[in-house]
C-alpha cells in the first residue's frame, strides 16, 4: 500500500462526496455540507489553507538537531507525534458510506494507534455514531478521546458517562457545532453553553475534558475559567460558519493568552508535516488532521491512517532538521520568518 494507490481506491469510494483533490483546500468542494466541504462560500476552509500556507520558515543547518524527537505526552499517554486524528462523523452523508460509522471509527483508533498517536471520535445526528466511536475506543483499552456534541445537559451526562464506562482517556466537547440545526430538525437539538453549564458538565466527570472549537482568546480564557483540560483551537474545518479567520491567523494570540496553562492543540488545514511544525511555531502543542484522514481510512483502512501519520511524522522530522529543532519544545517563534 502506497499513498498513491489509497487516494486511487478513495478517490472510487468517495466518489461523488470528495475528489481527491491534489491540493485539499476548499475550492472544488466549496458549500457542500452535508459532504466534506465547507459551509457556503467555503471562506472559512479556505482561509485554515491559505493563512497557513502564508507562513513562511527560516532555514537553519548550523547545528546539531541531526535525529529530532518528536515525541509528545497528553493526558499521561506517551505518544510518538504530536499528530492527532480529528473527530469526524457522518459517513453516509458527508462521505457516501462506503464505509459504515463502526468501520470508520476502528479504522481512525486503530491507525492512530499503530502510528503511535491519538484518534477522536465525534457525534452526530444519529446517537448510533458516538457510540460507534466509543465502542471503537475501548476495543483499544480507552486509548483514544470521543467528542460529544453541545447537546441539552441531561443528554451530555448520560454520553459523558458512557465515555467514562469504556475508559477513554479524555473526552470533549466540540462547542462549535452549537449551531447545528441538522441536530435540533433530529430532535437531537444542540445550543451555546454559559459558564456555568460548561462548570457542571465538566465538575460532573474526572476524566479530562477538552473544549473544540474556540477562535477568540476572550473564549480561551472562560475554557480555562470552567475547567477545560485542554482546547482546540478550531473552526470545524470551515463547516459551521462562513468567512472566519483561518485557525493559524488566531492561534498565536490564543496561544499567548493560555501561556502553557493547559495544552492548546488546533487542526484547519493541515496536510504536511511542514504545516504541522508552523502550527507548533505559532504556539500549538499538537494537531488535529481532518479530511486528510478521510482519504487514508477511505483508501486504506486503518492501515492507510496509519501510513498517512507516519508521512507525515516524518516530514515533521524533515523539517526539524532543517529548521534546527531537536525536540518539539525547540519549535518556537523563531523559526517562523
Ligand atoms: C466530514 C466531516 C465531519 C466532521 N464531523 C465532526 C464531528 O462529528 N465532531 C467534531 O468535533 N468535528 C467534526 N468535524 C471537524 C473535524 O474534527 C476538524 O475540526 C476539521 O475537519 C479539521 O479541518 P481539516 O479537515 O481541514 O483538517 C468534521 C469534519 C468533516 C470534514
Amino acid at each position: 500500500m502506497t499513498m498513491k494507490t489509497i487516494r486511487q481506491t478513495a478517490r472510487e469510494k468517495l466518489k461523488g462526496f470528495c475528489r481527491v483533490c491534489p491540493e485539499c483546500n476548499g475550492k472544488a468542494c466549496a458549500g457542500e455540507v452535508p459532504g466534506i466541504g465547507g459551509i457556503g462560500t467555503a471562506a472559512s476552509f479556505k482561509s485554515n489553507v491559505v493563512t497557513l500556507a502564508a507562513f513562511r520558515l527560516n532555514m537553519r543547518t548550523l547545528h546539531g538537531a541531526k535525529n529530532p524527537d518528536t515525541t509528545y505526552k497528553l493526558f499521561g499517554q506517551d505518544l510518538s507525534t504530536p499528530i492527532l486524528g480529528a473527530p469526524i462523523t457522518g459517513n453516509v452523508y458527508n462521505m457516501g458510506g462506503a464505509l459504515n460509522e463502526e468501520e470508520w471509527a476502528g479504522a481512525i483508533i486503530q491507525g492512530c494507534l499503530t502510528a503511535g498517536a491519538l484518534g477522536c471520535t465525534g457525534d452526530g445526528a444519529d446517537p448510533a455514531m458516538y457510540n460507534s466511536g466509543v465502542d471503537a475506543i475501548a476495543k483499544a483499552q480507552g486509548r483514544g478521546i470521543p467528542f460529544i456534541k453541545p447537546r441539552e445537559k441531561e443528554e451530555v451526562f448520560n454520553y459523558l458517562r458512557r465515555a467514562e464506562k469504556a475508559g477513554v482517556l479524555a473526552v470533549g466537547m466540540d462547542i462549535d457545532g452549537a449551531g447545528l440545526v441538522t441536530m435540533a430538525l433530529k430532535g437531537q437539538p444542540v445550543g451555546p453553553k454559559t459558564k456555568e453549564e460548561m462548570k457542571a458538565i465538566i465538575s460532573s466527570t474526572s476524566v479530562p475534558f477538552i473544549i473544540k472549537g474556540v477562535m477568540t482568546v476572550d473564549e480561551a480564557e472562560i475554557a480555562i475559567e470552567v475547567g477545560a483540560a485542554a482546547i482546540v483551537v478550531s473552526n470545524h474545518g470551515g463547516r459551521v460558519l462562513d468567512h472566519t479567520p483561518g485557525t493559524a491567523e488566531v492561534l498565536k494570540k490564543i496561544a499567548e493568552a493560555v501561556g502553557g496553562r493547559i495544552p492548546v492543540l488546533v487542526d484547519g488545514g493541515v496536510r504536511t508535516g511542514v504545516d504541522v511544525l508552523k502550527m507548533l511555531a505559532l504556539g500549538a502543542d499538537a494537531v488535529l488532521i481532518g479530511r486528510p484522514l478521510v482519504i487514508a481510512a477511505y483508501g486504506g483502512g486503518a492501515e492507510g491512517v496509519a501510513l498517512a501519520i507516519r508521512r507525515m511524522t516524518n516530514e515533521l522530522k524533515q523539517a526539524m532538521i532543517l529548521t534546527g529543532c531537536a525536540t518539539l519544545s525547540d519549535i518556537t517563534r523563531d523559526v517562523l520568518f
